[in-house]
């Protein structure tokens, strides 16, 4: 997992995609990664090269992404009671798994066409939450790009609003360092962790779908970043140290 944190140094959304389709040697270690991913997760992970569509117009992304043609449907058993926080923690080993690759990724629950036929080909019994789009980009931050992120960013909470600790180690603050780069809904970052008697546990405010998504983003980053331990799942899980 060590090789990922150079990932979440350099990892930012991207919405502006070159028109340059994946590789077949990408399409298929994407597939690996994905296969190795819901063996380990129970999770459905689906790489889809021809998603342009879900995010055509206007009025389907509100204009934030442009030329998608490859996206990861985010979906899994309606019955995993960690389905969310699962969803966040896998589909985020999986974003900066292509990051490395030096591709383009935006995580997105929001802004696309919910009634894409790409999700009418999945299995019925199947949640989905989002996806991941995934493709080439220019090395630079377009100027669209740029003006979202500079407005996505504007209150951005700093490292020590992240946390409540008596006596936080080197490592701890290594975490939360990871934790503060995380991606989340809104750029929320509305995770917190609390350290007592070097107990240490992750919670977010409600347990909304996104906020559990947030929260499985968040305990890989501390977990890749503070190299400690693994967080228990739920709100308010406990990290058992390795
Ligand atoms: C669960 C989740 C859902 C998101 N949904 C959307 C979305 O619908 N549309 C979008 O443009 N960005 C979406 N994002 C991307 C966030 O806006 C972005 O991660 C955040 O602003 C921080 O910016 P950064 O990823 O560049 O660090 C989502 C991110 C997460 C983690």
């Amino acid at each position: 997992m060590k090789d990922l944190l150079k990932a979440i140094d350099i990892r930012v959304s991207r919405r502006v995609y070159s028109e340059k389709p994946l590789s077949s040697e990408h399409i298929d270690l994407i597939n690996k990664e994905i296969e190795e991913l819901n063996r380990v997760s129970g999770l459905s992970f689906s790489l889809h090269t021809n998603a342009f569509s879900m995010f055509d117009g206007f009025r389907k992304s509100y204009g934030l992404l442009k030329n998608v043609r490859n996206v990861v449907v985010l979906a899994g058993d309606a019955t995993d009671s960690n389905l969310y926080e699962k969803l966040g923690y896998y589909g985020e080993i999986l974003v900066l798994k292509l990051t490395l690759m030096g591709l383009g990724t935006c995580w997105v629950s929001g802004s696309f066409d919910k009634n894409d036929e790409i999700f009418k080909t999945l299995d019925t019994s199947l949640v989905v939450f989002g996806v991941i789009t995934v493709g080439h980009i220019d090395k630079e931050l377009s100027f669209r790009e740029k003006a979202i992120h500079n407005l996505s960013h504007i209150k951005t909470k700093k490292e020590r609003d992240l946390y409540t600790a008596e006596n936080p180690s080197e490592k701890f603050l290594e975490g939360i360092k990871a934790l503060a780069k995380a991606p989340t809904a809104n750029n929320s970052l509305n995770f917190h962790v609390l350290e007592k008697d070097g107990e240490i546990s992750m919670t977010v405010p409600k347990e909304t779908s996104n906020n559990l998504c947030n929260l499985g983003i968040g305990k890989l980053h501390f977990e890749i970043g503070s190299d400690l331990g693994k967080f228990k799942f739920g709100s308010g899980g406990i990290l058992d140290y390795k």
